[in-house]
């Protein structure tokens, strides 16, 4: 399977990603929530990338994060946002984490297993590195949610790209049981990732996803004509605006 480039994404990732104050709060809610942390728990943030949740994790949740990522140019990213040193920032393989057993509470990625050739040794060792009772969250999109989404609509290439690394709910809950995790649920979630059609045009431009940097420049630049074209068309697409999304979490056995 082709890999993104993330020493070469490096360079533009946040442009084309940026979170909303209200949708960074939704999500930031939702781990609150879910795991039912307090300011102090100590959080993992698998495939941390330039610290997108990880720093906000840190500052406004209070949590003690360590970020880990395979890319040295995503981490340098990060470390440059992170002028307070709030974050452990580790150059590391989500599939093989230098942590002892039972040094976190909680285990966090978002967008991560689909990049990464055995997604189910990520889940065994989050189950390792969980203290007994810690919960897991998986933050993700399936083939369902994005199938239809500009990004694969315009840039068919994409398509083929994805169904090779997607997978669905059903796959990944199945994974988390194998690991040995229980109290396994997924909800859906909406968001508005875009106020406007131009937006997501930009954050198209700016290759937003990965898949948009895989596909050959020739397609991509059919692709952005189409979506241009759309988007000049309709500039008041509501469907330009919102993304599904899937949030899965599971729990370590206290008797573990
Ligand atoms: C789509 S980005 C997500 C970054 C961040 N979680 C976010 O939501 O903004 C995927 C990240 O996973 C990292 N990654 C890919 N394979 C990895 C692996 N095996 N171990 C650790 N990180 C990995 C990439 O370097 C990249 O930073």
């Amino acid at each position: 399977m082709i890999k993104a480039d993330y020493s070469e994404i490096a360079s533009y990732y946040d442009k084309g990603r940026t979170l909303t104050e209200k949708n960074l709060m939704m999500w930031l809610d939702l781990v609150a929530k879910f795991s039912r942390a307090s300011a102090g728990a100590k959080v993992l943030d698998l495939g941390c990338g330039t610290g997108r949740f990880s720093l906000p994790m840190a500052a406004r949740l209070g949590f003690d994060m360590t970020g880990v990522d395979s890319s040295a140019e995503m981490l340098v990213k990060a470390m440059e946002k992170d002028s307070n040193f709030n974050v452990r920032w580790i150059l590391g393989d989500a599939q093989a984490l230098a942590f002892p057993a039972g040094s976190f509470e909680i285990a966090f990625m978002s967008h991560l297993l689909h990049h990464c050739n055995h997604p189910p040794m990520v889940l065994k060792e989050c189950y390792r590195v969980l203290v007994p009772s810690g919960i897991i969250l998986i933050r993700y999109g399936t083939m369902d949610q994005i199938r239809n989404d500009a990004e694969h609509t315009f840039f068919p290439e994409a398509v083929e790209i994805d169904q090779q690394r997607i997978f669905s709910r059903e796959r990944l809950e199945k994974w988390l049981l194998d690991a040995g995790f229980v109290d396994i649920s997924s909800q859906e979630i909406m968001q508005q990732t875009y106020k406007t059609g131009a937006a997501h045009l930009d954050a198209a431009r700016a290759k937003s996803t990965s898949v948009l940097s895989m596909i050959s420049e020739e397609s991509f630049q059919a692709g952005l004509r189409r979506l241009e074209d759309h988007v000049a068309g309709n500039p008041n697409d509501k469907w330009l605006l919102c993304d599904r999304m899937t949030l899965t979490l599971g729990r370590k056995s206290k008797f573990a």
